[in-house]
């Protein structure tokens, strides 16, 4: 009794570093900061400074429970510190990294961020430390390309001194009950034991639930193809609005009436923009391809929802055409710049293909959009995103993206009786719309 005392008291509680504080990172810190002393590390220093005030400028956390964990300075007490100098993470020994894992213009992985986090963590590696990554990778990414670093580094030996997890991350931005803590997710570790940390890790605040899956390898493929595997689904769907569109059927009744079969699968034909969806099927092609293996379905998906924009756009010109509106000079309304709805993210959000596509044809573009920020719209793209919608009449109003504020428009303001209202996402009322995708 006194001996197992004395044994509790000489053992260090577990502590982790959160490596990426975005929309992954963040939530997750968050959560292990219930249970965990957590040390929030970012390499964007106004993103440190913004959370340490307790704000959340993606909207992932609300402010209240964000300011619920975060605690002054770095201890071994529970509680959540954010922070950048390197030396705040060297006494954790759980690292998670949260990372982005973009592609380049190429649609060719881009694995620097995650590179470079691997040597952040290096410089600090300790025997016994255990690095878990949950950044959405291709099949082989950490033990492969990650490891490696790690073991350069730090001088330190894979599974012999250190170990590695891969846990995947399957928020859903904007989705405020399919929240981290309630997702079931899937874990795995470097050796089986190590396997079973990292579960039990988890499972200390995932209320959701945990699998465990043999291998790395198998956990990161098996993120990789949900994104996919969605990808392929609305490609299809979107396959059927140009075919539904040709026939003057409406797509949306006929997905509808095929919906009430009990395997028909819900899936809605749109703009598949965002960093997960559009990007994660090109990482495994890549895989795929460097195997000697040319994939055919995931690339003909990707192709297919990489045109909708210019699709769309077509569609919209042959909808003002056909009621006589004069296209080049023409006064357009996009509703929505963000990749989904009631979320404020812009990042490779294929609203702007749609924007280019339109503005080629010579329309004259306003943007309305009260979800994102103005500011890095134009960072990003060069264009002017508008909170509120300006006074006046357009001839094309065009709904992009569902956000629930676009129901409270009262249409009959920005319109006249001769412009079109184009729904892409079939989420106002039928009246309103003259065509949906
Ligand atoms: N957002 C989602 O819906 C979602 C869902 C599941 C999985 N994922 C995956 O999770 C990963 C992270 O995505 P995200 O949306 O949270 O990205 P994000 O861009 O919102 O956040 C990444 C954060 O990492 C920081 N960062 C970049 N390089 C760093 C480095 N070397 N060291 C420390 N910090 C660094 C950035 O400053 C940023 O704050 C990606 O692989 C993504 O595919 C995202």
């Amino acid at each position: 009794m006194v001996l197992e005392k004395v044994i509790n008291k000489n053992m260090k509680k577990d502590k982790i570093a959160i490596i990426g504080l975005g929309y992954v990172g963040l939530p997750l810190a968050r959560l292990f900061a219930t249970k965990f002393s957590v040390v929030g590390f970012d390499i964007n220093t106004d993103r440190i400074s913004e959370l340490m005030s307790g704000i959340d400028s993606t909207l992932e956390v609300d402010n209240e429970t964000l300011q619920s964990v975060l605690v002054n300075e770095n201890s071994d007490s529970n509680g959540l510190f954010c922070t950048n100098p390197l030396e705040e993470i060297k006494d954790c020994n759980y690292y998670i990294i949260t990372v982005p894992t973009p592609v380049d213009k190429n649609n060719r992985p881009i694995l620097t961020p995650l590179i470079k986090a691997s040597k952040t963590v290096g410089n600090v590696l300790k025997n016994g430390d255990i690095v878990i990554y949950e950044s959405t990778v291709y099949p082989g990414a950490t033990e492969e390309d990650c490891v490696p670093v790690l073991e350069k580094v730090s001088g330190l030996k894979f599974n012999k001194d250190f170990y590695a997890g891969y846990s995947p991350e399957r928020i859903n931005p904007g989705d405020k009950e399919h929240t981290v803590e309630k997702i079931l997710k899937v874990t795995s570790g470097s050796t089986p034991q190590i396997g079973e940390k990292v579960n039990d890790l988890y499972k200390s605040v995932i209320t959701g639930g945990t699998h465990l899956a043999p291998t790395i390898k198998v956990a990161e493929a098996s993120k990789v193809i949900e994104n996919s595997q969605r990808d392929i689904n609305i490609a299809f769907v979107n396959e059927l609005a140009k075919i539904f569109n040709l026939l003057g059927i409406n797509t949306h009744d006929v997905l509808e009436a095929a919906g009430t079969k009990w395997n028909f699968l819900p899936f809605k034909p749109g703009l598949v923009g965002g960093h997960c969806i559009g990007v994660d099927p090109y990482y495994l092609a890549q895989k795929a391809q460097e195997n000697g293996y040319h994939p055919e379905i995931i690339l003909a998906g990707r192709r297919l929802n990489d045109g909708m924009g210019d699709y769309v756009a077509s569609e919209i010109v042959k909808c003002m055409i056909k009621k006589n509106i004069p296209v080049n000079g023409s006064k357009v309304l996009i509703l929505g710049i963000t990749f989904k709805e009631n979320c404020p993210d812009v990042r490779n959000t294929k609203a702007v293909d749609l924007i280019e596509a339109l503005k080629d044809y010579g329309t004259d573009l306003t943007i309305h959009d009260p979800w994102a920020d103005e500011n890095e719209v134009f960072k990003e793209y060069g264009l002017f995103s508008k909170k509120e919608i300006p006074d006046g009449k357009f001839n094309a109003i065009v709904l992009t993206v569902a956000h629930n504020e676009f129901k409270e428009i009262n249409f009959s303001k920005i319109k006249d009786n001769n412009s079109i209202i184009y729904d892409v996402k079939n989420f106002l009322d039928k009246s309103l719309a003259d065509k949906t995708l």
